[in-house]
């Protein structure tokens, strides 16, 4: 066989076999196939597309890459999630902490951030200290004794999906349903949680921009999870505006601190309090979903989810005098208010255009491998429905630098609309898929 007939065959539109994925995905993670040819195959998947049972050939043999982590020796049973991306989408570092009060262990591998959406490793690191290179053994042994771990994916753990996932990230090809599936499960199913909770969003702040496109991805990641013998639900969540007030790697982890002491904003609190409930369904800890919601609550009013996330904290050897004062947190030199530049309702903040904006401050990185600035960033401080007077702060950017800051302010009075009228909020959710 030859990588170059497997290209062509997919440019073509053809259906690949089991055969040659395995040997185009082990050939690419052995070095054997070179970046050019792996670049080439990703661009006509994108163009052409994969069925699903090509997705699922394509998702195992990412999964059987590398090492797999069985957990059912070490736990009863561990629940993991993973968003498909998004803007001011700091979950994991509240919820992780907040399922584990509730009794139920959670073990999570998470990522840095891709292009405009933000990624929770960036975020932790501004914990100093805290380390989100666990190896596998560290993982298996934290997750027996504390029930809790939340580090960056271990290099033997699904390594294609290391190598492609930076290719596509520089070729353009991040925006197709198989990769990103198969991308997303690949690393699911090797660290080894017997339980998935999906976070797929959509809007303008996602990579899926339209509802359909969303669904068709989440019932994809769920038929795979569940031929992997997977329990998995995926909730389809709204992306067109930013969740929570802040985006940037320390704002957020402020913001998730706050969360959990019970001084989160409304919407991104509502999202935690969904996730986590899915979770606690899956991990047999409730029953129905109103059960879930209150154990999830009274894991933030008894103060229980926080010290979970000052445990987490300790295990992985972060400052935690950082968590008890948020204010010790990384702080930009600049604070400029943004205001509203007329009076009326707030009909748009468009998620990627804010997410682009704290990418332009330094939160997120231009080129692979760049050091992100952990204080910049914007706070969102109006939401689609709100009414706004003319002069109002609506934004607040937190910039390392006036040239930044200046071309900031451009962008986000850009990312806003008000118009005249009553607009109705945006729905959090659209549902589940099981
Ligand atoms: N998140 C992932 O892990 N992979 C993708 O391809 C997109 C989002």
């Amino acid at each position: 066989m030859r990588a170059v007939d497997v290209i062509i065959k997919k440019r073509d539109g053809g259906t690949l076999t089991k055969g040659e994925i395995d040997f185009f995905i082990q050939g690419y993670t052995m070095g054997e196939i070179p970046d050019y040819q792996a670049a080439a195959w990703a661009m006509a998947v994108l163009l052409k597309g994969m069925t699903p049972e090509e997705t699922t050939d394509l998702t195992l043999t990412m999964a059987e890459s590398g090492d797999q982590l069985d957990l059912s020796g070490i736990v009863d049973i561990a629940v993991d999630k993973h968003s498909s991306g998004g803007v001011g989408d700091k979950t994991s570092i509240a919820v992780v902490p907040m399922v584990r009060a509730c009794g139920l262990p959670v073990g999570k591998m998470s990522g840095r951030g891709l292009g405009f959406s933000g990624g929770t490793l960036d975020k932790l690191e501004s914990i100093p200290g805290y380390r989100v290179d666990l190896t596998t053994e560290e993982f298996l042994s934290q997750l027996g004794s504390l029930g809790m771990v939340l580090t960056g994916q271990s290099a033997d753990l699904a390594p294609a999906d290391g190598k492609l996932y930076g290719l596509r990230d520089v070729t353009g090809t991040v925006q197709s349903t198989p990769l990103i599936a198969s991308s997303i499960m690949s690393k699911k199913i090797a660290a080894g949680a017997q339980a998935i909770v999906l976070d797929v969003k959509t809007g303008t702040g996602a990579f899926m921009q339209t509802l359909p496109e969303a669904r068709q991805l989440a019932e994809l990641m769920v038929s795979i999870g569940k031929l992997s013998g997977r329990n998995v639900v995926a909730l389809l969540s709204n992306m067109n505006q930013p969740l929570g007030i802040e985006v940037g790697n320390a704002l957020e982890m402020k913001e998730a601190i706050l969360t959990l002491k019970g001084q989160g904003p409304a919407d991104f609190t509502e999202h935690c309090l969904e996730v986590a409930s899915q979770m606690l369904i899956l991990g047999k800890k409730a029953d129905t979903k109103e059960s879930a919601h209150l154990l999830a609550e009274e894991a933030i009013e008894s103060g229980t989810g926080f010290e979970f996330l000052r445990k987490l904290i300790i295990a992985q050897g972060g400052d935690v005098s950082f968590i008890d004062n948020p204010e010790k947190l990384p702080a930009a030199p600049i604070r400029v208010a943004v205001e509203a530049s007329a009076s009326g309702s707030v009909s748009e903040v468009n998620a990627r255009k804010v997410g682009e904006t704290a990418v332009i401050l330094g939160a997120g990185r231009m080129k692979k491998g760049e050091k992100v600035d952990l204080a910049v960033g914007v706070s969102v401080l109006c939401k689609v429905g709100e009414k706004v007077e003319k002069g109002q702060p609506i934004f607040m950017i937190h910039a390392r630098e006036e040239v930044s800051q200046k071309e900031a302010e451009t962008r986000l009075l850009n990312a806003v609309r008000i118009i005249d009228g009553d607009v109705k909020p945006l729905p959090h959710f659209y549902g589940l898929v099981e």
